[in-house]
C-alpha cells in the first residue's frame, strides 16, 4: 500500500496544475502505471483535483479504456470487432468464459488471468485474434484457445 501511495503521489506531481481537465490524463497515467485504477488512486486524484470520487467514477466508467480491477498475470484481450466477429470470436469468448470462469472485465480469483473484449486490435486480416500480454494469436479456433490457455497455465506452474 505504501508503495502504491508513493507511486500515485509521483504521478500526481506530474500534474501540478490542479485543473479538472487533467482528470483524463491523470487516470490514464495511473492506469499505465498499475494496469488499473484502484480506490486509493481515485480517492487521491479526487483530493488533488478537488473533485468528488463519485464524479471521477462517473467519468472514468464512461470511457471503457479504464479498468477498476487488477489485471491478471496473463491479460487476455479478445477482439470482437466486425472482422473477428464474422470469423467466430463469439464462440471464442464463450470458450474463454468457460475455461477461465470469468466474464469481460474480470480477473480470475487466483489472479492468473484477466479477460478484456475489445472492438478491434488492429489485425483484422488475421481474424479472429486474441492477444495475451500483447502476444498475438491469429486465426485461432476454439480448440486452439483451449490449448493456448492450457499452455499459459503450464508456464505459470513452472
Ligand atoms: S476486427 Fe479484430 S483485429 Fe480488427
Amino acid at each position: 500500500m505504501a508503495d502504491e501511495t508513493a507511486r500515485i503521489e509521483v504521478i500526481l506531481k506530474r500534474f501540478p496544475q490542479i485543473k479538472r481537465n487533467a482528470l483524463i490524463p491523470l487516470l490514464q497515467a495511473v492506469q499505465d502505471e498499475f494496469g488499473y485504477i484502484s480506490e486509493e488512486a481515485i480517492s487521491r486524484i479526487g483530493a488533488h483535483l478537488s473533485l468528488p470520487t463519485s464524479k471521477i467514477y462517473g467519468l472514468a466508467t464512461f470511457y471503457n479504456q479504464f479498468s477498476f480491477t487488477p489485471r491478471g498475470f496473463y491479460h487476455v484481450v479478445l477482439c470482437n470487432g466486425t472482422s473477428c466477429h464474422m470469423s467466430g470470436s463469439g464462440e471464442l469468448l464463450s470458450e474463454l468464459a468457460k475455461l477461465l470462469e470469468i466474464k469481460d472485465g474480470e480477473t480470475t480469483r487466483d489472479g492468473l488471468f484477466s479477460l478484456e473484449v475489445q472492438s478491434c486490435i488492429g489485425a483484422c486480416g488475421q481474424s479472429p485474434v486474441m492477444a495475451v500480454n500483447c502476444e498475438y494469436h491469429s486465426r485461432i479456433s476454439v480448440k486452439e484457445v483451449r490449448e493456448i490457455i492450457k499452455q499459459y497455465r503450464e508456464d505459470a506452474d513452472r
